[in-house]
């Protein structure tokens, strides 16, 4: 699936990944402000990207643990999403992340 990111910096990276999840791809490549800081398990947020409104049916809602995560962040909001809890498929081809961090 083709993915892109636009970071705080304002860069756009599109990356195609095909399994794993979204936040190995991303510290993989670079991106900057994806820092995968716990390697994946919902319990640092510093993957913490938001959803294009419009691509939100493609990863759907934050699960319960990480909506939970999310309230500790201020930058949260309804299109939030831990990126180490997205994983990669044909569904979210196309998909634009913007970092949160
Ligand atoms: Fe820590 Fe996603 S990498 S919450």
């Amino acid at each position: 699936a083709q993915i892109t990111f636009i970071t705080n910096d304002n860069q756009t990276i599109t990356l195609e990944g095909t399994a794993g999840s979204v936040m190995a791809l991303a510290v993989e490549n670079g991106v900057s402000g994806i820092d995968g800081d716990c390697g994946g398990v919902c319990s640092c947020a510093t993957c913490h990207v938001h959803v294009a409104p419009e691509d939100m049916h493609k990863t759907g809602p934050a699960s319960e643990i990480e909506t939970d995560m999310l309230e500790l962040d201020d930058n949260a909001n309804e299109y939030s999403r831990l990126c180490c809890q997205i994983e990669i498929s044909g569904a979210l081809d196309g998909i634009v992340l913007t970092v949160a961090n």
